[in-house]
This record gives C-alpha cells, structure tokens and sequence, in this order.
C-alpha cells in the first residue's frame, strides 16, 4: 500500500473537489502497480490535453465538450467531472496539427476551428502552450534533480541523462492528474539507484553530424533496450541538437530513458560514478562496422531515389539547426516535384521569422512549420510515397505509421534531395 502524506489523503478524500479526488485516485492505483511506495512532489509536468485527434474531438463533440474529454482521457472518469486550473507548473507537448500550415497539411477549416477551442481550453487550465516535443529548448529547463512528469519519449531521455532531472515516461492520464495535485509516483528513474549504469558502451570512432549521432543512439537503443548505456569514447563534447538526435533514436530502437556520457553528462564525472555498485551487464563496442549497420536498419526501407517529400524537424529543430539548414538552401530552390517541410517549436518559429531565416525558407520554396510533425500529426504532402530525414526516429517511425518509404542521411543529404529530387546520400 502507498503511504499518503495528509495532503494526499485529503485530495483522495474529495477536500479539494471531484476532479482531484479522481486524479489522486488514478495516481494511487497507477502508483500500486507500479510498487512505489509513496507519491513525490513535481512542479513541472509535460503532457497532453484537449482533442488533438479526430477521434478526441468526435469524443468531445458527442460528450459535451472538453472537460469530458479529460474527465474520460485524462481522468479515466466515464463521470464529466469540471476540470480545475492546474495546481503546478505544466506544459503542453505537440499538438496533432499546425494551424498556420492547416491547408498544406490538409486541415479540413472545421478541424483548426475545434484545435484553437482546444488549444483555448488548455490556455485557460493554466498549462503554457509550448505545444513542442522539445520543451527544453523554448523556456522549459529542469533543473539537476528535480521531479518532473513529462511525456515524449524524446524529451524523458533528453531530461533526464543531459540535465539530470528526474522523470519517467509518462502517459496522457498520470500526466493529466500530475498536473492537477502535484503528485506523481516515486519509482523508476525518481530514485536514486535505478539511474545507474547497466551496459558499457565503448565509442570506437568519431561521433561528428547530428545524422552520426542519430545512427548511435539507433544503434545503442536496439542492443540496450530500456535500460541504461553508459558511454565512453567520446572524442568530441556533443552539443545540444546532436544530444537531442541521439536520445531520441536510442528511445525509438529501444526504450532507454537514461544514459551517461562518462565526462559529458551530469551523473557521469567517472565511469565508476556512472555504474556505482553495478557490474556492466554487457559491454559493447561501436566503430565503423557497427555505424554501417545502423545506417542499413535506419534505411531499410527507403529503394526508390526519387524523393518527393523531406521531413527535417525530428524532434523539433533548434534555432541553431534552421539556421544550418539556411546555410545549405540560401539561393537555392526546391526541386517541382519535391517538398521540404521543417518543424520546429512555435517560440523557435518566431525567432526564425525574426532573424529572416524563414523569409530564406518560403523563398526557396520550403515551408517552415510548428507544432507538430509528419508521423505524429500524420502530415504529409498529399501522393507522397518516398520521404527522406535526416532523423533516425521519424525514418523509424514514417514508414510505419504511413506506408511510405523514408530515406535517412545527413542534414546535407536531405537539403540536396530537396533541391535535386533524388537521393544520393551515402554513408560517408
Ligand atoms: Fe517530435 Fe514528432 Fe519527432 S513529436 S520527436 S518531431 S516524431
């Protein structure tokens, strides 16, 4: 049984009203399966709310509204209960569309009409619209050790290994109701020693591209699984949108939610600290031959070269990355038959048209976009039957979620394909 401060039982008691109780309710039992023994405080949760989703908004419309939504898919209550403004610091993940973009996407005017009532609804419960599967790139940065309820598989990794908070993945519903009481179950990557290396990985070359450091974490994450890499021979400090490739490859192939860099990331000044009282389970090395097969799985099934969309944004660019994508395009034109969409957070989106890199964009003939993505929102440019990225997740995940085929390769890679219209990258 968890043992509940007098807050908590209160809040499960009803003191602070029906949608609380029902969510400590939730947290309780989600909690007690888990077998955590107690709830921990968290003032920053990332999660998802409203109706994203055709399904979602059919739900609201036939339910009465959006309240029952999140009674129903964040509460687990078939009860439409009023939803209260969040008790603590929350923010909304990727929405399933971009409202700017809506008639590109193919956004029916009815549908963006019901995303604004939904994005409104979030606006008035309190929770920032960052509507970003990167969060810790537009304002939303925990700190070393705090505990944190996010979602996105991408950010959970990203959180925890680079900045040493403290979270696991979470799902729609714990996130929902950590962003009503403040709670969440203290298990899992929360705790001290389940942060601690399994598997050693031994780095045998050069890590350089953001596509490089992609095809690592795809690699590390088939072998790994969910548990923890602990790398070591890494000859050059990876900055963020590299750091930002590899976990979310690493939790695509597999599930890993942490990692150390031994000398790089917070927990991991030694390879020692990194593993504490664990013996490595498995050590492995990662060199050239271990690449080349990262880079076959990651292209497995792209055959035709004639490229007719490329998908750049996975997860979402940095500003530094729109501007490296500026660099290849500037005075160039995206070939007729192709189309290049980039994604990238609303804030990074506003950055971009400040800094005139959108207007380079929209001049070559690209489009700039936010807030979601091609797998996630299923947003492709309409007969598109073989994409290119330069992202080993959405390579992972494009084919599957929407039968087409998808090239990977570096950033160049994919801006040549745009212009040209044919692939031709190769593993270099
Ligand atoms: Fe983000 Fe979509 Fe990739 S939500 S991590 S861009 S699959």
């Amino acid at each position: 049984m968890m043992k509940l401060t007098a807050g908590e039982q209160a809040m499960l008691d009803g003191k602070d009203g029906k949608a609380k109780q029902k969510a400590m309710d939730l947290l309780l039992r989600y909690g007690e399966a888990l077998g955590a023994e107690r709830f921990v405080d968290t003032n920053n949760v990332c999660g998802t709310v409203g109706a994203s989703t055709p399904f979602l908004r059919d739900y609201g419309s036939r339910h009465g509204g959006l309240d029952a939504v999140f009674s129903e898919f964040n509460l687990d209550s078939a009860e439409v209960v009023e939803i209260p403004k969040v008790s603590v610091y929350s923010s909304h993940l990727q929405q399933g569309i971009d409202p700017e973009h809506a008639e590109r996407q193919g956004i029916p005017v009815e549908v963006v009409k019901l995303h604004r009532r939904g994005e409104a609804y979030a606006a008035g419960l309190g929770i920032n619209l960052l509507n970003t599967c990167a969060p810790y790139t537009v304002g939303n940065v925990p700190t070393r050790g705090e505990h944190c309820a996010w979602m996105e598989s991408s950010a959970v990794i990203y959180i925890n290994s680079v900045l040493g908070a403290r979270t696991n993945a979470e799902g729609r519903e714990s996130a929902g109701c950590a962003m009503l009481t403040g709670k969440i179950p203290y298990w899992g990557y929360h705790i001290e020693e389940n942060r601690i290396g399994t598997h050693h990985v031994e780095v045998d070359i050069d890590v350089e591209s953001t596509a490089d450091w992609g095809l690592l974490g795809y690699y590390i994450g088939e072998v790994v699984q969910d548990r923890v890499p602990v790398l070591t021979g890494i000859t050059r400090v990876p900055n963020l949108p590299r750091l930002k490739h590899f976990g979310a490859a690493a939790a695509s192939s597999g599930g890993v939610e942490m990692y150390h860099m031994v000398g790089i990331t917070p927990e991991a000044p030694t390879l020692e600290t990194a593993f504490g009282r664990n013996k490595p389970v498995m050590t492995f090395k990662y060199g050239r031959a271990e690449r080349k097969q990262a880079y076959e799985r990651a292209n497995i099934t792209a055959k035709n070269p004639n490229v007719d969309f490329i998908m750049l944004g996975c997860p979402h660019y940095t500003i530094e990355q729109i501007w490296e994508v500026c660099r290849l395009l500037e005075g160039k034109r995206v070939h007729p038959n192709t189309e290049l969409w980039i994604f990238t957070p609303r804030q990074t989106k506003h950055l971009a048209d400040q800094n005139g890199y959108t207007k380079i964009i929209t001049d070559a003939g690209a489009h700039l976009m936010s807030d979601t993505c091609s797998a996630l929102g299923r947003v492709i440019p309409k007969g598109t039957k073989v994409a290119a990225a330069d992202s080993a997740k959405q390579s992972h995940y494009l084919p599957a979620i929407m039968g087409i085929e998808c090239w990977f390769g570096t950033t160049e890679d994919c801006v040549n394909a745009a212009v040209s219209g044919r692939w031709t990258g190769e593993l270099e």
